[in-house]
């Protein structure tokens, strides 16, 4: 699968070429290339042949140096449908387009993958990480950075360390044992430095055991000392917050220009007070960065990207990693064998294809639920209800609905004007969500933000029109100023004013096809964390309206066909970067619109569209329900291939789904006097389930295909360093379909407190119908091994159980160790 293409030149930092370059720059110009030179960006040294390198999120996708709808970017599913897949493979094709895309927008490094664990289903960032299990995201993470590097372009694993939650995030301080740390946090770092050999890493915001993350031992150790990382650290952005870090293994502070190193970090040099090796150190690493990427004259340049479908690949990674987890026989619904379907559900329209945040691209089109359906059933009668409302807040205009008052052409006008009226930019946009972070506009000096649109109304109604964004709005329709309006951040975190502003609306009549002339007038608060950066969403509030009278619709739409798909979710304001969920439910009347169509029909599929899991009350009173996470951009043709069968749904759960928020064993997110602590220890996850020995709604491990299997009976063979399981399987059904062998260890009597079982292999297996194949699982010792001080392993025996899930054993094997 990977092709070693390490790109280290000989010597790695040693090498000569990289330490005569660092001998031609002075003091002051080695320490300024250790901050950005702006957002995304490093500075150039042109004596030395250094250009600029640009990193950028990430890391679904590769959003470029500025968030611009004009400058499109693939959207692919959510690490957490990536994950689901298990499949390694496809996690370094996921790399692989994430390299073309970022060789296509002048993108060096990948700010991504994000492996940070699943520790509490509230975590804000969850749908953007892989998993509760640390051998699962670090093999997945792995096989990324091989995807991306391997094409020579730099991936970034993040946040190095513990940043599983999201709330007080720059400031809250972890408290974890060491064990834990080595044997889950660190662990799904672990390979992607020392087996894909990652040239980039993120440190996190917050502290891990007292120190901040950019001022912590644990840059040094383990990551440098003992994995051999040779790559640059660099800081989450604005996490460098002090001249001391500069002592620590922190490398380059981003964003720049500005700093707390700089002309302070020259004097405290001059004076003594940091050794200048500290600062060679870093420049050195920076420059075997620059000559890895290609950012460095006279090295050789890096591989091109190998060419890749990157929109047929995002469907096929949204079908790999759909998690089928109950089936009544409802699924698949052949074309040709129904004469209606009733669709339902605010998502099948509105459907989320990605988490939001940093983690935010912009694709240029979307295949929403509804759209992919109809596609697939063109000979079918296809009713639409919305059922329930889940959008919170202004969603931007849809981009068809708006015309540029300037050009007559699709869009809006934007204006930015300083204190006395004057035009400092101006600029035509296709999108109702605009995002400055980064790019030339001159957001900092702007005092008056201005844009211009014509709306067309697809409905007839009241209808709520007006923005998202912190600050005061004076909101003209029809050239009538109709309200003026002031809002301020929630909360004091920068995720808050930023990912989350509240919302400013008028309500006015809309009258379907005829334009409405939209303008807005904002000013900024001045907010010396966001200068120079700015969201606003611009757009329509969902209308006030009856929910029962919505759910009766869908439900007599539901009783009308012969089968109803309901797709239920979350919104942007659920999951996002910047915060944590405060609830598992789905929001809205979702799960009353879910039981009502249930009763309405029998053949009720439910498609879950959420990034991390939900609570399913009326999970047992369906024909089927599909669990597709955040589905990238092409969700409803993916979607559409699993729903007619036309592929299989490859996805097996990453993390464990409860039935109610109540049972799970580990949720706390919110630091309790600045900290949290993991207090659990080694069990997160299906671990902390089976010790508290409660069942979820489904187990780690749990997903169905379209066919049948018979597995087993395995075998093992051990050579004192690694143990091979060998597990022969058949598929027995009629159809061709993919199986996840799953090995798990455990220990019958043991000194040791362990898990009552863990994952230590596993792979997929495909097969046509009929078709025998086998499954070959290594197993290094370390997966037996537990932390205490050291790697240790503890003679006698331990069980290898084969699953289907890490609560279905097909058998069990015993190894003497
Ligand atoms: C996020 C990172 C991201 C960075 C740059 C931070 O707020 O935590 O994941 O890479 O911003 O956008």
């Amino acid at each position: 699968m990977s092709q070693a293409n390490d790109r280290t030149p000989a010597n790695g930092v040693e090498n000569e070429a990289l330490l005569g370059l660092l001998a031609q720059l002075d003091l002051e110009e080695k320490v300024l290339i250790l901050t950005g030179q702006d957002f995304w960006s490093t500075w150039p040294i042109e004596k030395i042949g250094l250009r600029s390198m640009v990193v950028s999120d990430g890391p679904s996708g590769v959003r470029g140096p500025t968030w611009d709808e004009r400058s499109p970017s693939i959207n692919l599913p959510s690490a957490t449908a990536l994950s689901s897949s298990w499949d390694l493979d496809a996690a370094y094709r996921y790399g692989t387009v994430s390299a073309n895309e970022a060789r296509r927008k002048g993108v060096d490094v990948v700010l991504g993958p994000t492996i940070n664990l699943h520790r509490s289903p509230l975590g804000g960032r969850h749908f953007e990480a892989f998993s509760e299990d640390p051998l699962l995201t670090a093999e997945l993470a792995a096989s990324y950075v091989h995807g991306v590097q391997d094409n020579g372009v730099g991936a970034t694993p993040k946040h190095y360390v513990a940043n599983d939650f999201e709330t007080e995030r720059f400031t809250a301080d972890v408290t974890v044992s060491d064990r834990a740390l080595r044997e889950l946090y660190l662990l799904a770092f672990e390979k992607s430095i020392t087996e894909a050999r990652a040239w980039m890493v993120m440190s996190a915001y917050n502290s891990i055991n007292g120190a901040t993350a950019t001022e912590n031992e644990l840059l040094e150790t383990p990551l440098n000392s003992e994995w051999g990382f040779d790559g640059v650290v660099v800081s989450d952005w604005t996490a460098v917050r002090s001249l001391d870090s500069a002592r620590y293994s922190q490398d380059l502070v981003m964003p720049g220009p500005k700093g707390p190193w700089g002309a302070k970090l020259v004097e405290a040099v001059r004076n003594g007070e940091i050794d200048e090796a500290a600062v060679d150190r870093k420049v050195l690493r920076l420059l075997l960065l620059a000559a890895r990427v290609g950012a460095l004259a006279d090295f050789d340049p890096p591989a091109t990207p190998t060419p890749i479908d990157g929109i047929a690949f995002a469907r096929e990674a949204e079908i790999e990693g759909t998690v089928l987890v109950r089936n009544e026989g409802a699924l698949p619904v052949v074309p040709g064998t129904v004469s209606s379907v009733a669709v339902i559900g605010h998502n099948a329209v509105l459907a989320r294809t990605q988490g939001g945040g940093s983690a935010t691209v912009i694709p240029e089109s979307v295949v929403s639920p509804l759209d992919g359906i109809r596609a697939a059933f063109p000979d079918a009668a296809i009713t639409y209800s919305r059922g329930a409302i889940v959008q919170e807040g202004v969603a931007e205009f849809p981009p068809g609905s708006m015309t540029n008052p300037i050009t007559g052409g699709p869009g809006a006008h934007v204006r930015m004007l300083d204190a006395d009226g004057n035009e400092l930019f101006a600029e035509d946009r296709f999108a109702g969500a605009l995002v400055y972070f980064g790019g030339d506009a001159p957001v900092g000096q702007m005092k008056t933000f201005d844009f211009a649109t014509q709306w067309t109304p697809e409905e007839t109604g009241k209808a709520r029109i007006g923005c998202a964004v912190v600050g005061t709005a004076r909101i003209f329709v029809n050239d009538e100023l109709v309200d003026e309006q002031q809002a301020h951040p929630v909360g004091n975190d920068l995720g808050a004013a930023f990912l989350a502003p509240p919302s400013m609306t008028v309500e006015v009549d809309a009258v379907a096809g005829q334009p409405i002339d939209f303008r807005l007038e904002h000013r900024p608060l001045e907010m010396s964390a966001l200068a120079g950066a700015m969201s606003i969403t611009l757009g329509v509030e969902p209308p006030v309206v009856d929910d029962d009278q919505l759910i009766a619709e869908a439900a007599a739409a539901a009783a009308a066909a012969d089968v109803a798909i309901v797709v239920v979710g979350t919104n942007a304001k659920v999951e996002s970067e910047g915060y944590d969920r405060s609830s598992l439910d789905l929001p809205g009347r979702q799960d009353d619109l879910v039981r009502a169509v249930a009763a309405a029909n029998p053949r009720t599929i439910v498609i879950v569209n959420a990034g991390s899991p939900v609570a399913m009350p009326w999970r047992d009173e369906v024909a089927a329900v599909a669990l597709t996470w955040f589905g990238g951009q092409q969700y409803g043709n993916a979607l559409a291939d699993v729903i007619t069968g036309a592929a299989e749904p490859g996805g097996r759960l990453p993390t464990t789904w409860p039935a109610t928020q109540d049972d799970v064993p580990v949720l706390d997110v919110t630091p309790v006097d600045d900290g949290i602590e993991y207090a659990e220890g080694i069990h997160i996850g299906y671990r902390a389930w089976l010790k508290a020995g409660t069942a979820p709604a489904y187990p780690f491990g749990f997903g169905l295909g379209y066919t049948t299997w018979l597995v087993g009976p395995a075998s093992l063979a051990d050579d004192g360093d690694t143990t091979t399981v060998t597990v022969p399987l058949t598929n027995t059904g009629d159809r061709a379909g993919k199986h996840v062998v799953q090995v798990y260890a455990s220990r019958p009597s043991s000194a040791v407190d362990r898990p009552v079982r863990w994952l230590v292999g596993f792979t997929t297996v495909r097969a046509d119908a009929g078709a025998s194949t086998s499954a070959t699982i290594t197993i290094p010792r370390r997966a037996f091994m537990h932390w205490d001080g050291e790697w240790k392993l503890e003679a006698g025996t331990f069980d290898l159980s084969i699953a289907t899930s890490v609560d279905d054993i097909v058998e069990t094997l015993s190894l003497e160790v």
